[in-house]
């Protein structure tokens, strides 16, 4: 039986007098600012872990089948739900698979759940750059030879945590990397918040867990279409990782409350997904976009190679995106999701509608008619990861003291430093301080440790 139709059922049979929490009382208390927020419904399916809805800590009823339910559509070894979103899926996975001390290889443009596991895991970073594609201003996907390359020269990393696809849609060689990470004894882990739709569409990858990696982490709420924060974590069939292990990592950091009306909403999101109803729209959804990029103007391109087609990452030839953007933002009222000094991201998902991706054709094409090329300032990055003195967990609890950013040098530091463009950390917790830094660093002061 479903989540959602045993919380039905318990209405229809006329509930009980819950002496429980949440004190809403499903919606008896009916003055509650919530229900008028947020709608009867919702209210109504608020419950606790009262009897006979189980517990999503330790699963043995109505939850342990909706989620093998779910770890059957998406064909996992275990599949968890988060109602703390890829953030919490991304930090237990390394709580599972990484002790303090242990290496684990990143890439330095990860999210920065990467980094608050590092901190909660007490685990040793070796941070590494894609390669940057400066037309676009962006970071590329990963190869599985500049993997293959550090996993050679260090024997001791024990895991791999990658972001594919990325922010801005581009896909790793993700099953390349499996291999790869086989090869070497490597727990492979996929930040695949941006990938919620890859399961149950013609995207040009599969899914991560489907490419060999161990673990995959899901937003449901960033492009299938569930609310905020829902999302998923999957252990793939090949991985030897007990899940749990990843239980018990859920369990140390997530509440204790979690929100029955957002595991329903979950249950009701992949569902629909699955569904004909949910292929289909995702269908249309990536026909609505490739119609879009058709009918542009040579000086307007959108950016095709190994990416997902439902991210317009856009530039306009001749002109600083932010001009774009602004009237975009002023006169037609539309909001990209981040813009760089090369590009546009505008996110599609599945409540993009035909509507509103014309609507966005027809204003940047009027746009593009109207505005006059200017200088473009060319922003060049240049780049070394810093040497690291301490773990950010050992520098996350160091006292930190502000100095002059010019009196840093072989100093350690103590809180992210981050240019945008190209918005990754220059400096983290715990790196040290050299002369090239310093000469990165826009801002005049500086956090660092004090010993
Ligand atoms: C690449 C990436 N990973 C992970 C996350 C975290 O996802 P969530 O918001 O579901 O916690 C985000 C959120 O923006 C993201 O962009």
């Amino acid at each position: 039986m479903s989540l959602i139709k045993k919380i039905k059922d318990y209405y229809k049979k006329g509930g009980r007098s819950l002496f429980t929490t949440p004190s809403h009382n499903q919606g008896y208390f009916l003055t509650t600012a919530a229900e008028k927020l947020l709608g009867k419904q919702f209210i109504k399916y608020d419950l606790s872990e009262i009897d006979g809805f189980d517990n999503l800590r330790n699963p043995q009823g109505a939850i342990k089948k909706l989620l093998t339910n779910i770890s059957n559509i998406y064909d996992s070894k275990a599949s968890f739900i988060l109602t703390n979103g890829s953030t919490s899926g991304i930090i237990a996975s390394m709580l599972a698979s990484l002790k303090e001390g242990d290496k684990v290889l990143v890439p330095r443009n990860c999210h920065i759940s990467v980094y608050n596991g590092l901190v909660l895991s007490g685990a040793f970073p070796v941070w590494f750059l894609p390669e940057y594609d400066s037309e676009w201003g962006i970071y590329k996907g990963i190869k599985a030879a500049q993997i293959e390359k550090v996993l050679k020269e260090q024997n001791d990393i024990k895991a791999l945590i990658i972001t594919s696809p990325t922010y801005e849609g581009l896909f790793s060689e993700t099953e390349e990397i499996a291999k790869v990470c086989k090869r070497y004894g490597v727990i492979f882990i996929v930040d695949e918040a941006h990938g919620a739709l890859y399961n149950f569409g013609n995207f040009k990858t599969k899914p991560a867990i489907q490419c060999g990696a161990d673990i995959s982490v899901q937003s449901l709420h960033k492009t299938a279409g569930a609310p905020n924060p829902c999302a998923l974590l999957h252990i793939s069939k090949q991985s030897s990782l007990n899940p749990d292990k990843v239980q018990k990592a859920l369990n140390l950091i997530n509440t204790t409350s979690p929100s029955y009306a957002l595991l329903c909403a979950c249950e009701a999101s992949v569902k629909y997904l699955d569904s004909k109803k949910g292929r289909n729209d995702i269908k249309h959804l990536i026909d609505d976009v490739n119609e879009f990029k058709k009918n542009l103007p040579d000086n307007i391109e959108v950016y095709t190679g190994f990416n997902d087609a439902t991210k317009l990452l856009i530039k306009v030839g001749g002109t600083d995106p932010e001009r774009i953007t602004s009237i975009l933002y002023k006169t037609y009222g539309i909001e990209e999701e981040f813009s760089n000094d090369k590009s546009m991201l505008f996110v599609c998902g599945i409540g993009t509608n035909k509507k509103k991706i014309k609507l966005l054709n027809k204003a940047l094409i009027s746009i593009n008619k109207e505005i006059k090329p200017q200088k473009r300032i060319h922003s060049i990055f240049s780049y070394v990861i810093p040497e690291i003195k301490f773990t950010p967990r050992d520098a996350y609890f160091k006292k930190h003291t502000i100095i002059k950013t010019k009196d840093s040098l072989n100093r350690v530091c103590a809180k992210a430093v981050v240019n945008y463009p190209p918005g990754i950390p220059i400096l983290l917790p715990g790196e040290i301080i050299s002369k090239k830094t310093i000469n990165l660093i826009e801002s005049k002061t500086i956090e660092v440790c004090m010993d």
